[in-house]
């Protein structure tokens, strides 16, 4: 009954009638507090906006064999490599390249020869830190086609971080920075903040 019809009721009866007290279903006080709960939300304030915290920021570097060496995975050094001048970080396969793992005696080094001779020996890396790269003369075309394979893989799967220059390359850039001269800085590359290692 609505209202109009219940007041009219009341008077021809002369008499108050009970309020109908319909309007207080189950279904109604479940619609009024969710439609309470919405407003609420929507009137309070908009809780802070939380952000994930910002990732280390990537510093393109140029190590010498001997800078990378201490990227071998231990005392909680990431794990660096490098193919072809190029310093892969490749921690994330410290399974591979860390303490213990199998190629760990790629780990910190030039891992050119190694790699394109599918050879571990000690022969296969840079014995003398401080001196010239390895030119990776007198592999043939399948080793040098083999080193490749692993760049690309190495590229596809792992972060290239630096690169890798002898120890003579070095002092002839940091010289060429203190005197102002050469136009590539200490790295010379496209990476947006070189330092050298
Ligand atoms: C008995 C011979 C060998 C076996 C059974 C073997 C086995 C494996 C296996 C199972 C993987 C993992 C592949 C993956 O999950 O992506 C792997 C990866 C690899 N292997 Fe070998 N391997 C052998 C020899 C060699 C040799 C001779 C070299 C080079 C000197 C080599 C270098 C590598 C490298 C660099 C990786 C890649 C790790 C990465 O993705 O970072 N392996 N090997």
């Amino acid at each position: 009954m609505d209202y109009i019809e219940h007041k009219m009721v009341e008077k021809a009866s002369g008499e108050s009638l009970p309020v109908d007290n319909s309007f207080i279903t189950p279904l109604n006080v479940m619609l009024l507090s969710f439609l309470a709960y919405t407003l609420y939300n929507f009137m309070s304030p908009p809780k802070p906006l939380v952000l994930p915290p910002e990732p280390a920021p990537i510093v393109f570097r140029t190590f010498t064999p001997r800078t990378l060496l201490p990227y071998n995975g231990t005392s909680g050094m990431p794990v660096y490599l490098a193919v072809r001048g190029r310093v892969f970080d490749v921690s994330a396969g410290r399974n591979f390249y860390g303490p213990g793992g199998p190629y760990a005696n790629f780990a910190g080094r030039d891992a050119s020869r190694g790699l394109a001779s599918h050879s571990f020996d000690e022969e296969m890396l840079t014995k003398d830190l401080d001196g010239p790269l390895d030119r990776l003369e007198g592999l043939d075309e399948e080793q040098k086609e083999a080193m490749q394979g692993w760049e690309e893989r190495f590229e596809g799967k792992y972060l290239e971080v630096g690169r890798l220059v002898s120890q003579e390359e070095m002092g002839n850039m940091t010289s060429q920075t203190q005197t102002g001269g050469g136009g590539e800085g200490e790295g010379g590359n496209k990476a947006a903040h070189v330092v050298a290692a």
